[in-house]
C-alpha cells in the first residue's frame, strides 16, 4: 500500500511539474526509429550499404556506386531490381522484404533516388556512348575472340594470362570468379574501378574505346575461366548464372 501511494505521489509530482515524463525517460526525438521508419537516404545507405560499397560510395570490397560512369551506365529499374533482389551467386544481398530482406519498397525507392541525387553527374561519359549495360541476348560474346581482346586491352596491367604479378592479384582465380556475377564482370569492364586504378572501357588503351563486341568477348573469356563447380557455395549448381 505504501509503495502504491508513494508512486502515486511521485507521479503526481511529475505531472504537476508539467513535463509528463519520468526523469531519465527519452524525449520523442531520442526514441530510436523502428527500422521501417528510416526514410533518410544517408542513414539507409550508412546502415545497409556503406560496409561493402564505401562510406561515401567510393567503393570498398564492392564497386564504387558514386563512380559517375557507373551512374551513367545503369538505369533506375536495374538499380531497384538489384537492391531489392540482390545479385545471385555474389555477396550482394537482397534487401526487399519480399526477397527476405529488411527494407520496404518505399525504402528501396529512397535508396535509388538518393544514389542518383548524390552521385549521378550529367555527361559523365562525355560524348562517348557506353556499351549497353547488359550483354545483348543475340550477341553474348565469344571467349575465343575475347582472348585476343584481353591481350590487346588488359594484359599490360593484368599479365598475359590474367594471373597478375607483382602487387596485382589474379582476375582468373577460381575463388574470385565464383563470387562475382557475369554482369558484375561486365560492369567492371565498362565502368571501371577508378578507385583502384582499373580504367573504364574508354581508357584501357588510351585513345581507343572498346567496342560493345569487344566488351562482350572479353567478359565471355573471363567467364570461361570460372571453374564449373567452384567451391560449391550454392544449393543448386544447375541454375543458370546471370
Ligand atoms: C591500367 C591498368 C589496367 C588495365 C589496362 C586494366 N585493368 Fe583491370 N584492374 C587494374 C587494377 C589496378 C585493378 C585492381 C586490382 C586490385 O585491387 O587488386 C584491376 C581490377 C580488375 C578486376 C577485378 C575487379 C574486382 O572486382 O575486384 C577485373 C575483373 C579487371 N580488372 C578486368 C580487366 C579487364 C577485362 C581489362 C581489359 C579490358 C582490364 N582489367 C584492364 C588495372 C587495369
Ligand atoms: C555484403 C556486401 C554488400 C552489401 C551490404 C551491399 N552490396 Fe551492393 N554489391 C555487393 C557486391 C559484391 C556486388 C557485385 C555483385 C556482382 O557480382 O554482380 C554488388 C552490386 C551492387 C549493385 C549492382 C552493380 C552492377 O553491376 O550494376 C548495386 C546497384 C548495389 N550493389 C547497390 C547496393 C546498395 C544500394 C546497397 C545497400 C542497400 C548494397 N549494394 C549493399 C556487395 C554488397
Amino acid at each position: 500500500m505504501r509503495i502504491v501511494s508513494l508512486s502515486c505521489l511521485l507521479l503526481g509530482l511529475v505531472v504537476t511539474a508539467g513535463c509528463g515524463r519520468l526523469p531519465g525517460q527519452p524525449t520523442p526525438s531520442q526514441v530510436p526509429l523502428e527500422p521501417q521508419q528510416v526514410t533518410n537516404f544517408v542513414a539507409l545507405y550508412r546502415e545497409n550499404c556503406a560496409g561493402c560499397h564505401g562510406s561515401h560510395g567510393q567503393g570498398n570490397a564492392a564497386l564504387s556506386l558514386s563512380n559517375p560512369v557507373y551512374q551513367a551506365l545503369v538505369d533506375d529499374a536495374t538499380l531497384r531490381r538489384v537492391i531489392a533482389q540482390g545479385v545471385p551467386h555474389s555477396l550482394m544481398p537482397a534487401f526487399a522484404r519480399s526477397a527476405g530482406g529488411f527494407l520496404t519498397d518505399a525504402q528501396v525507392d529512397i535508396l535509388v533516388r538518393g544514389l542518383r541525387a548524390n552521385w549521378s553527374k550529367p555527361n559523365a561519359a562525355g560524348s562517348a556512348k557506353p556499351p549497353p549495360y547488359a550483354a545483348p541476348t543475340n550477341a553474348p560474346g565469344e571467349a575465343r575472340r575475347g582472348e585476343a581482346v584481353f591481350a590487346k586491352f588488359c594484359a599490360r596491367c593484368h599479365g598475359a594470362d590474367g594471373t597478375g604479378g607483382g602487387k596485382m592479384g589474379s582476375i582468373v582465380d577460381g575463388s574470385y570468379l565464383a563470387l562475382i556475377s557475369n554482369q558484375g564482370l561486365r560492369t567492371t569492364v565498362i565502368a571501371g574501378r577508378p578507385e583502384r586504378g582499373h580504367p573504364d572501357w574508354r581508357n584501357c588503351l588510351p585513345g581507343e574505346p572498346m567496342s560493345p563486341a569487344q566488351v562482350s568477348d572479353v567478359v565471355a573469356w573471363l567467364i570461361s575461366k570460372r571453374p564449373a563447380q567452384s567451391g560449391q557455395p550454392y544449393a543448386s549448381s544447375s541454375e543458370t548464372r546471370n
